[in-house]
């Protein structure tokens, strides 16, 4: 897909109609990985990369897709769908199908859309078409659903539909994102607050391991299990435990002989990511971005010894990013198995650490890496025919 334009023109070819356009970005995780199915803390911003949606109504129940950077359409009936044997049209599905559980009346629709979020790379594609297709529907059938409503619906999609029992951290996000801010999320309570990100001489850069990771493998959600697992013994001594929230290091510590080695590996990272987020905060308030590097660093080291859900391609660009003067924090970012890391590193030095890094990984893998250097934007949104007027054409 070469810009928005383009998937207009595309809609404008199929359909013939006057669209509304909206744009749905993917996200960073600062830190806080693995926390948000535990009702903890976690430290997301939206960035600028993006899913446009180019939809209108139409007067019937039909529902026509078109994935442009697929070249492939799919076409259901409002009246009567199933899951699709072809994985991507179920994130769309998924949506119409909470709306049609929540008694939302709607009529079918045409919709074009792609854009440069890049799949499997643990910047939550899923999430953004999940919620950027909930904010458009919203839009364009005049819903009044309330922001938060739309983050749980579009979680309830990839839950019940798609079959990954991820957390809320990826729709929460692609919503309420702010440009130049992190939120910290609580994710048991839902309550926010944003933090400043004024990167001056910092960078954020992704290095992308071209591993791709798929969520709906299974051992995302054998993770979950595996808290659930813990919370259910820990739960025998304490009936006031629900989640891992309710668990501190000191009451885990005097029940680890109760725990599987495994579990109560699992249990002990949670809580300390979740710790972790706490302090990353206290360092943005003041401005500290060596101390927030190094528990970046920190979370990579719990991520991949502890929860057990990096890879080799992951480690390996982590401990190159350390060892690296421009650096100050680089860990795994997202669920895992594959995907990105996330670093800061110094401006100055950036195109010697993509050099190094580029060198050395394929030194070590035989295979090229990515790097998306982002920005912090806003949430999902409505684009104005001004800020269209301003985008070159197709
Ligand atoms: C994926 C899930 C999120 C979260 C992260 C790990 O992105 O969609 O809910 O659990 O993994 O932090």
């Amino acid at each position: 897909m070469k810009n928005v334009k383009c998937l207009v023109s595309k809609f404008k070819e199929m359909f013939s109609k006057n669209p509304l356009i909206i744009r749905s970005p993917g996200r960073i995780n600062l830190i806080g990985e693995h926390t948000d199915y535990n009702e903890g803390f976690v430290l997301p911003a939206a960035i600028d990369k993006n899913i446009f949606f180019v939809i209108s109504p139409r007067d019937d129940k039909k529902c026509l897709l078109y994935a442009a950077d697929l070249n492939d359409d799919f076409e259901f009936d409002l009246n009567n769908f199933c899951k699709s044997e072809k994985v991507w049209p179920n994130y769309l599905i998924g949506v119409v199908d909470q709306l049609k559980k929540s008694k939302l009346e709607i009529q079918g629709f045409n919709c074009v859309f792609g854009g440069d979020i890049p799949i499997g790379a643990g910047l939550s594609s899923s999430a953004a078409i999940e919620a950027g297709l909930a904010f458009a529907l919203n839009e364009i059938f005049e819903l009044n659903i309330e922001k938060i409503n739309l983050v749980k619906l579009s979680q309830r999609a990839e839950n019940e539909f798609v079959g990954v029992q991820c957390g809320i951290m990826d729709q929460f996000i692609n919503i309420f994102g702010k440009e130049n801010k992190v939120l910290k999320l609580d994710c048991r309570t839902l309550e926010f607050e944003y933090y400043p990100f004024e990167l001056n001489d910092l960078q954020i850069v992704l290095c992308d391991t071209q591993v791709k990771h798929s969520l709906a493998s299974g051992k995302y959600n054998a993770r979950r299990t595996q808290c659930e697992e813990g919370v259910r013994i820990l739960r025998k001594f304490n009936n006031k435990i629900h989640t891992l929230r309710d668990v501190d290091l000191e009451f885990l510590n005097s029940h680890r002989s109760e725990l599987d080695p495994t579990i109560f590996k699992r249990c002990k990272y949670v809580l300390n990511e979740n710790s972790r987020v706490d302090a990353s905060c206290r360092d943005l308030e003041n401005g500290d971005f060596i101390s927030f590097g190094r528990r970046m660093y920190e979370s990579h080291e719990g991520l991949r010894y502890e929860y057990e859900v990096s890879c080799k391609e992951l480690d390996t660009l982590a401990e190159i990013a350390s060892n690296h003067e421009a650096v100050l924090g680089a860990r795994m970012m997202g669920g895992g198995f594959g995907g990105c890391t996330i670093n800061l590193v110094k401006k100055d030095g950036l195109e010697d650490f993509k050099e190094k890094i580029e060198k050395k990984y394929f030194a070590h893998f035989g295979k090229s890496i990515k790097f998306y250097i982002t920005r912090i934007e806003s949430g999902t949104s409505i684009i104005s025919e001004f800020e269209m007027n301003r985008i070159s054409n197709c």
